[in-house]
């Protein structure tokens, strides 16, 4: 062999190596635990992430700028909504091709650039598999709505009207107005659970659940790490089209209010999420839910019977919490360790308030901030970070109807605004628009980024960022913390959160203060054989002595409990 043929051969056994290192891994480390529940995941909405050609419109090449940006702060997955061909209705949720790039994020080589730079940095990529529904204009549903006899017909859920311009049932869409759509070409409905241009897919057809699996395999073999499953609790609906029941009360889009009883959460999702999850662990793949649930049972179901669905069913119970309460996140946080799985854990994503709003009171937001930091990052669970909660970014909803881009922000003003305020421009830095785009960004920067971006936090030992960064390398090195148990303390207590981690004979005590007085808590270390908790994380002026924590309001302490 030549020279240069023997480069080639040994450059080709090497990106196998590299290529294949990641599906080969052991499926779990000694304490049976797989990657993903060590891994901190961290969730990327492109279009506001970084934008590498100015348009205005983050991108594929913007992300992969910002991924030393992303090792740093300690992240170990990144999760990207929606890049896929879509008209862009429900910004990129309304997906017209599952095995492409849109063209305003990039291409495939982009995305393989990507990949590539993020696995050098030991970072794994997660999609969005928006798998309930398909744009009106993927080729799929062109198909089917052209005749009553078309080859994909049955793809989507076609009904006949209850009488002449009725629809078939009383079934509301989440974003208001019928889930029917008439189209006069076959004179028939067709059901939609969101926006009319997001037909839903008809998941009792064994074709379409194959399709679906196929694109998960086409990805996985193009590197990606798993998926994020999203309105997977919209999957089917009651083949008899029973009317939902009707309850008091109007929607924001003046809808009379409904339980979506017979058109989510059915028990048919879990078979065609068990036939996934068996494509899923081909690729030592990962499945987190975007799964919106009543109550804890049917949260638990979405792990399968012998944990053989969703790896990561969200809890988004626990983002119901809208008060800072010890009580309250202690009763769901007891709930969701009482489930078969492993917790996940959310405080914010592209569609609910942020955080920071949601629990800051207008005068603390920012030790607010690290006081949430410090629960979901050292709850026995799997963190998924909103980007831009790290540097504590408010949520900024439009001011005006008129500048409103999410559409069901504009049927619902002014009670919904729409989730704009939620998706603003991540903040760099303090030049012009916060470094996110030289060019005008496709939603306002609010004046906060000023005080609240990257650079700037970056160089502040106190910020929101830098207690992230030092929460972050703790959680990925301390045992108790990876592995250890939860074990909530000091129960009766209003104001302050108290709960260990407990790994063989070793235990970090978590003390997070939830009011706004000063709290001194006597956790009777001595009593338990503990001489004292020496501090690991904490916030402001927090200590210990002896048995006692002092801590500031919102104060956070974070201890290793010594002997
Ligand atoms: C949930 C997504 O998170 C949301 O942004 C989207 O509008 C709906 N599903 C419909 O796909
Ligand atoms: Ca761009």
């Amino acid at each position: 062999m030549n020279r240069a043929l023997i480069g080639i051969a040994v450059l080709l056994f090497f990106s196998w190596v590299l290529l294949t290192a990641q599906t080969s891994k052991k499926a779990a480390d000694a304490n049976g635990h797989a990657w993903w529940q060590h891994a901190v995941f961290y969730e990327i909405y492109p279009r506001s992430f970084a934008d590498s050609n100015n348009d205005g419109i983050g991108d594929l090449k913007g992300i992969t700028s910002k991924l030393d940006y992303l090792k740093d702060l300690g992240v170990d997955a990144i999760w990207i909504t929606p890049f896929f061909p879509s008209p862009q209705v429900d910004f990129g949720y309304d997906v017209s091709d599952y095995e492409a790039i849109d063209p305003m994020y990039g291409s495939l080589g982009d995305f393989d650039a990507l990949t590539v730079a993020a696995r050098q940095r030991g970072i794994r990529v997660i999609l969005d598999l928006v798998v309930n529904h398909t744009s009106d204009q993927h080729k799929w549903f062109l198909d089917s709505k052209s005749s009553r006899t078309a080859q994909r017909r049955d793809w989507y859920i076609w009904r006949d009207g209850k009488a002449p311009g009725q629809p078939p049932n009383n079934w509301t869409a989440n974003f208001g107005g019928s889930a029917w759509k008439f189209d006069p070409t076959t004179k028939q409905y067709y059901y939609h659970y969101f926006y009319p241009e997001q037909p839903d897919l008809n998941w009792r057809n064994p074709a379409v659940k194959q399709a679906m699996f196929d694109v998960t395999r086409w990805w996985y073999k193009r590197g990606v790490s798993g998926f994020r499953l999203d309105a997977v609790n919209t999957l089917f609906e009651d083949p008899n089209l029973k009317d939902n029941p009707v309850r008091p009360g109007k929607s924001a889009y003046g809808d009379p209010l409904q339980e979506h009883k017979y058109n989510t959460n059915l028990p048919e999702i879990h078979e065609a999420l068990r036939q996934l999850r068996k494509v899923t662990d081909q690729y030592n793949g990962v499945l987190i839910g975007e799964t919106w649930t009543a109550d804890i049972n049917e949260l638990n179901a979405y792990y399968g019977k012998g944990n053989n669905e969703l790896q990561l069913p969200m809890d988004f119970l626990f983002t119901n919490i809208n008060k800072l309460s010890a009580a309250e996140f202690r009763k769901q946080i007891a709930a969701i360790n009482s489930a078969s799985g492993w917790p996940t854990f959310v405080i914010s994503n592209h569609d609910i308030v942020r955080s920071y709003d949601r629990y800051g009171d207008g005068r603390h937001n920012d030790e607010i901030a690290k006081l949430m930091a410090g629960l979901y990052l050292t709850l026995r669970g799997t963190p998924i970070l909103y980007y831009g909660e790290e540097i504590g970014m408010k949520t900024t909803p439009p001011a005006r109807k008129e500048d409103v881009q999410d559409p069901k922000g504009r049927t619902g003003w002014p009670q919904d605004k729409g989730r704009d305020g939620e998706r603003t421009p991540m903040q760099w830095d303090q030049s012009e628009n916060a470094g996110f785009t030289r060019g005008k960004p496709w939603l306002p920067v609010p004046p906060t980024a000023k005080t609240h971006n990257v650079a700037v936090e970056t160089n502040d030992a106190q910020s929101i960022l830098s207690f992230y960064k030092k929460l972050l390398k703790l959680r990925h090195s301390n045992r108790e913390l990876l592995e250890g148990n939860y074990l909530p303390i000091n129960q009766n207590d209003q104001n302050v959160l108290s709960y260990l981690r407990v790994y063989q004979d070793q235990a970090v005590i978590v003390s997070l203060n939830m009011s706004g007085a000063p709290q001194k808590v006597n956790y009777e270390l001595k009593k338990n054989g503990f001489a004292s908790a020496k501090p690991l994380v904490t916030t402001g002026q927090s200590s210990s002595n002896g048995d006692f924590v002092t801590l500031d309001p919102y104060g956070v302490f974070i201890g290793q409990l010594v002997r």
